[in-house]
């Protein structure tokens, strides 16, 4: 019988270099670029936590030391808030750094996402993992992670979040053909990076949620590069599909897609009119602008 594992661990992959946010990004991680009051990355890791994982590995890079800081305590700034009599905040800053345990390795060279999730290997023994692409931010009433973490349980095997895309965003995404099995659950038989429209097996497109098992780094550590040159995750998975089941679950919630400028604005100003406080502020600058043209 197969022993399930709870999940506890995730992996984030952030040694990109943000090229599509420059010159913002020169310095600065895109991760740690602001969604309203936090940086993207944080909601990433609340997600986690919130779907039960304790450890946070975080596959990094060059010119990343702010995400370790953003991680770690401030005890200088900690302090001076306790002088200034803002405890509220003193303790929110403290509470970063204490909603997991965090661990960093380094990926040296861009080889691609299949290449960062191996870089993560000695972090994770024998257990099932996740690991959350931090670009897509997601709206849900329970964590994606946790949806994920619902279907192994019931199924075991890995479990991918899927969405269903237009025909022309296939070229976007790796994209599955399965049989459905459940509701909203399919059972992978094939994977495909990035089809143009016409090569796509289906309109589910995998999107940055996974709970993987650990089969999969003996695979990455076989696949070749593939699409754009790069180690594919997809290729590892296709391979492991062979030899364990691979779900996908058409998960419920609202993907805020902040890896361009325009997702990242469109995520702000949709975060902002979730928010009671700002709400009527954004409302009303658009009014004033749509006044004025
Ligand atoms: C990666 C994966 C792809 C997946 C996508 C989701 O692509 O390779 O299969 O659909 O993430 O965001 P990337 O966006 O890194 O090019």
């Amino acid at each position: 019988m197969e022993i399930r594992h709870p999940l506890q661990k995730c992996l984030f992959p952030v040694a990109g270099l943000g090229t599509r946010f420059l010159p913002a990004t020169k310095d600065i991680p895109k991760e740690m670029l602001p969604l309203i009051d936090r940086p993207i990355i944080h909601y990433g890791v609340e997600e986690a936590v919130s779907s039960g994982c304790r450890d946070i590995v975080f596959v990094t890079g060059r010119s990343k030391r702010s995400i370790e800081d953003y991680f770690d305590r401030s005890v200088e700034l900690e302090n001076l808030l306790e002088r200034r009599g803002q405890l509220g905040l003193r303790d929110e800053l403290a509470r970063i750094s204490e909603m997991a345990r965090f661990a960093y390795v380094r990926q040296s060279e861009p080889l691609g996402l299949g290449h960062a999730v191996l870089c993560g290997e000695p972090c994770f023994n024998d257990s099932y993992f996740g690991l959350i692409l931090p670009d897509d931010v997601i709206l849900s009433d329970q964590p994606v992670l946790g949806q994920l973490a619902e279907v192994h349980e019931s199924l075991g095997g890995s479990v991918l979040a899927l969405e269903e895309v237009s025909w022309e965003e296939t070229s976007r995404y790796g994209i599955i053909e399965g049989n459905p099995c459940g509701e909203g659950v399919f059972r992978i038989t094939n994977l495909v990076e990035k089809p143009s429209p016409g090569q796509a097996p289906s309109r589910y497109a995998i999107i940055g949620r996974y709970l993987l098992s650990p089969a999969i780094f003996g695979h990455l550590r076989s696949v070749r590069a593939g699409a754009g040159g790069e180690i594919q995750l997809t290729d590892a998975l296709r391979a492991l599909l062979a030899e364990e089941p691979v779900y996908g679950l058409l998960y419920r919630g609202t993907r805020l897609d902040c890896g361009t400028k325009l997702g990242w604005l469109k995520a702000t100003v949709t975060l902002a009119l979730h928010d009671p406080e700002l709400r009527e502020t954004i409302l009303d600058i658009v009014r004033k602008e749509e006044c004025n043209d």
